[in-house]
């Protein structure tokens, strides 16, 4: 077995961006105590002129600037030569939505490389020419891939061994079974005239469980009942404990239209 950290490898022009917010939280004490690695690379350290020319303008015309293949080519050899893990991702809005399944597998391996694009992006053949699987956290379009990476990275990070505290909650978390989470309280027990639901008080675990597990159901069909159709969703909806009670309604549900 490998001694090594997961390690995330980060192909950019602004590596002064990095840690950044993944240097504090679970994530940034998970870094300290050495439970995964960061290697933010400047790409402007693989341009040959003294400029450092990262990008050029666009053959056929049109805005903005491309990010050069020659450039990014040579610094993912270069990581990879020097045993950089993991596939080759780079960050898109054209990609594969990236969804847990896919942060749970990257989760899993040995870490990533993971390229950044600026500008109007990185020019078409090096995602041929080299290995490189497109992921996108949204429809949206960001300005540059960094602080898509530190997203991806956030997410994969939490999921490695020992860096969340208490690994149940990440077994009942959104997504974990197909499903939205339950909804959570705490003190006080009354705010504005809104209760805690009585269930959750009753120390009735099996109780509980049917709760919220008919709760996750409810506010999935409401909101992504998209996900309902998923395997994992299915198997979950499956074994639902035949004759649950009827959940008692709550305000957080009452938000959502029908
Ligand atoms: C201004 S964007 C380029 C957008 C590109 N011209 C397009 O229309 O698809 C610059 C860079 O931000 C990153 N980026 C933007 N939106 C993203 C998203 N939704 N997911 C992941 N990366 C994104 C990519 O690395 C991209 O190359």
């Amino acid at each position: 077995m490998s001694t090594r950290p997961w390690t995330a490898t980060v192909l950019t022009i602004f590596p002064e961006m990095f840690p950044g917010p993944l240097g504090h939280s679970l994530a940034g004490k998970a870094l300290a105590r050495g439970l995964w690695r960061l290697d933010a690379v400047d790409l402007r350290d693989f341009a040959t002129d003294r400029h450092r020319t990262v990008d050029d303008a666009p053959f056929g015309g049109g805005a903005g600037m491309v990010m050069r293949v020659d450039v990014i080519a040579r610094a993912v050899d270069a990581v990879v030569a020097r045993g950089a893990p993991g596939p080759l991702l780079y960050l898109s809005p054209r990609g594969e939505r990236l969804d847990q399944a896919i942060v749970r597998e990257l989760s899993a391996g040995p870490g990533f490389v993971a390229l950044c694009g600026r500008f109007e992006g990185v020019d078409e053949r090096v995602l041929e020419a080299r290995p490189f699987r497109e992921l996108s956290i949204g429809d949206f379009v960001l300005s540059g891939g960094e602080l898509a990476a530190m997203v991806l990275i956030d997410a994969c990070v939490r999921l490695l061994p020992g860096v969340v505290g208490d690994a149940a909650s990440l077994e009942e978390e959104s997504f974990a079974e197909g499903l939205l989470e339950y909804p959570h309280y705490t003190r006080p027990q009354e705010f504005e005239g809104r209760r805690v639901p009585e269930v959750l008080l009753s120390g009735n675990h099996a109780r509980i469980r049917a709760w919220r597990r008919e709760r996750a159901l409810e506010l999935t069909r409401r909101r992504r009942p998209d996900l309902l159709t998923a395997p994992a969703a299915a198997a979950c909806c499956a074994a639902r404990e035949p004759g649950a009670a009827e959940p008692p309604s709550t305000a957080s549900l009452e938000r959502d239209p029908p």
